[in-house]
């Protein structure tokens, strides 16, 4: 974890100077040596560095105390975002991470941030640098593992008190911490990361505080509550489902719990229906709905919401083991209701129904947030840096994709509607969990959820995770794999 300060000490290995392109001068202001001045306007005043998003300028001073600075692009200012600002911070972390350096000052001053307060600038700065600096690397040798960037001080030319402006850097840190956490989940090797083992990284995170109480349910426990359909999806595996309960309570006694549920599949080979191995890769990522759950309970906990908050995640694999629920299989869900299996790897949807079904009859949720990397579909509308959101009411899902853009996080509104439901209906069952139509695939998994959900009683929102992972390249401004997307999002949903 980095180590953050806010101060007016000014040795460092590297001194971090955003500019917009229209304001390529240095700022008034004492830390600057004449040593410093000189190099850096030399060049300001070239055509080297123009200030454009995502450009950087190494630039050396030889003096011992900032022997480098590191001009930052910003673009231009009118046009700048969050999400500009993440990632050109998240850029230059990783190009400190490459030179081995340990230490940077970053100088606010009122030229060089954006136009959001001061606060939510040293938030999301933090945040950025935090999850920039998060590397996966616990499988490679100690030489190759990425270098970490250990101490940041903020040089600040603001007059909040450096108190206040603390315990934005501490509740920024718990949150980086639960994004962090996510990715650590989804990124772990999908014979490691099981349902048992995602448990107990549920049991972990509610051992961090007493609010927070945790619940896991057995195989036998899961059969005695009748999920046949989370079940069905469990038997080809031999590996153990749970399911997963959390609740926090931070509000009063008497007071609904938001629910939060999350698509927890370790892997998803496809099941009978087994996917091509150009698909199958990268299915490990396929429990980042329950792991964007996670993250977000253990940064709500720790943030100390006030209000209460529960977490139900059904995980399993989906595996074409002997004992596999087969197409053409007909599953009686926990609420009686029976689905017609067209295809085994609409999986997702079936241990979600249960997890609606558990929901409904336990708890009377003010609102209810699903997370799952439910469809292939979704990708293929929106890529992998924005996800589709849907929701009963208007107000709900403009709430969420705007918090989104608070911590620059993108998503998209696709429909609920009746010609979805409509091809999902079955002949022989209540519902099919597929329909033979190609096209809307995002829409028509939705409606599947929605038949499980009593929108009547609760808004529901519900994310298809398509930017929960990078792949294997990564980004500039952040590695490869998990991302952690969502965890920003809701802890700012929650929080606001
Ligand atoms: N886990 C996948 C969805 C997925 C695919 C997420 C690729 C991220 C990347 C899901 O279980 C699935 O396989 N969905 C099928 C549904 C189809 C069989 C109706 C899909 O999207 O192809
Ligand atoms: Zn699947
Ligand atoms: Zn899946």
């Amino acid at each position: 974890m980095i180590e953050y300060s806010i101060s007016k000490e000014t040795s460092t290995d590297i001194l971090v100077l955003p500019f917009f392109k229209e304001q390529l001068e240095l700022p008034q202001s004492s830390i600057f040596s004449g040593k410093i001045r000189e190099h850096v306007s030399q060049v300001l005043n070239s055509d080297d560095f123009e200030g454009s998003a995502l450009e950087s300028e190494l630039v050396f001073t030889q003096l011992d105390d900032t022997p480098r600075v590191l001009l930052l692009g910003l673009g231009e200012q009118g046009e700048l975002t969050i999400r500009n600002w993440k990632q050109s911070f998240g850029q230059a972390i990783n190009q400190i991470q490459d030179r081995e350096l340990d230490s940077l000052n970053f100088l606010l001053t009122e030229h060089n941030t954006p136009d959001f307060s001061i606060k939510k600038v040293i938030k999301e700065t933090v945040t950025a640098i935090s999850t920039a600096n998060y590397a996966f690397d616990k499988y490679k040798d100690e030489e190759d593992k990425t270098h970490r960037i250990k101490r940041v001080n903020f040089v600040s030319q603001f007059e909040q008190s450096a108190n206040q402006l603390e315990r934005v850097i501490q509740k920024a840190k718990y949150i980086s911490r639960g994004v962090n956490l996510t990715r650590d989940l989804g990124n772990t090797p999908p014979s490691t990361m099981t349902p048992t083992l995602l448990a107990e990284h549920a049991e972990k995170i509610g051992k961090e505080t007493d609010k927070l109480e945790v619940e896991i349910l057995s195989q036998s426990e899961i059969e005695d509550l009748g999920m046949g359909c989370f079940l069905g999806v469990a038997k080809g595996s031999d590996m153990a489902p749970k399911f997963i309960i959390m609740e926090y309570s931070g509000g009063g006694d008497k007071e609904n719990p938001t629910v939060l549920a999350g698509k927890g599949i370790t892997f998803d080979s496809g099941g009978l229906s087994l996917k091509p191995s150009k698909h199958m890769t990268d299915m490990k990522f396929d429990m980042l709905g329950a792991g964007t759950v996670l993250g977000v309970m253990q940064a709500l906990a720790k943030l100390e919401s006030k209000q209460n908050i529960t977490a139900i995640i059904p995980s399993c694999e989906n595996m074409p083991g002997s004992k596999a629920y087969r197409p053409d299989d007909v599953l009686e869900s926990m609420n009686g209701k029976t689905v017609e299996i067209g295809n085994t790897d609409a999986e997702g949807r079936l241990t979600l129904a249960d997890a609606f079904n558990y929901i409904n009859e336990n708890y009377n949720p003010e609102e209810l947030i699903d997370f799952a990397t439910l469809t292939g579909a979704c990708m293929v509308a929106l890529g992998k840096q924005r996800s589709g959101i849907f929701g009963s009411e208007d107000r709900y899902v403009e709430k969420f994709i705007n918090s989104g853009e608070q911590v620059g996080e993108q998503l998209w509104r696709l429909p609920l509607g009746e010609e979805y439901s409509e091809a999902m209906k079955s002949p022989i069952a209540d519902i099919s969990n597929f329909s033979d139509q190609k096209w809307a695939g995002a829409s028509t998994a939705a409606a599947f959820l929605q038949f499980f959900v009593e929108d009547d009683e609760y808004p529901w929102l519900h994310i298809d995770l398509s930017s929960s992972y990078y792949g294997k390249k990564g980004k500039p401004w952040a590695g490869p794999g998990a991302n952690g997307f969502g965890v920003q999002t809701t802890v700012e949903y929650l929080m606001s």
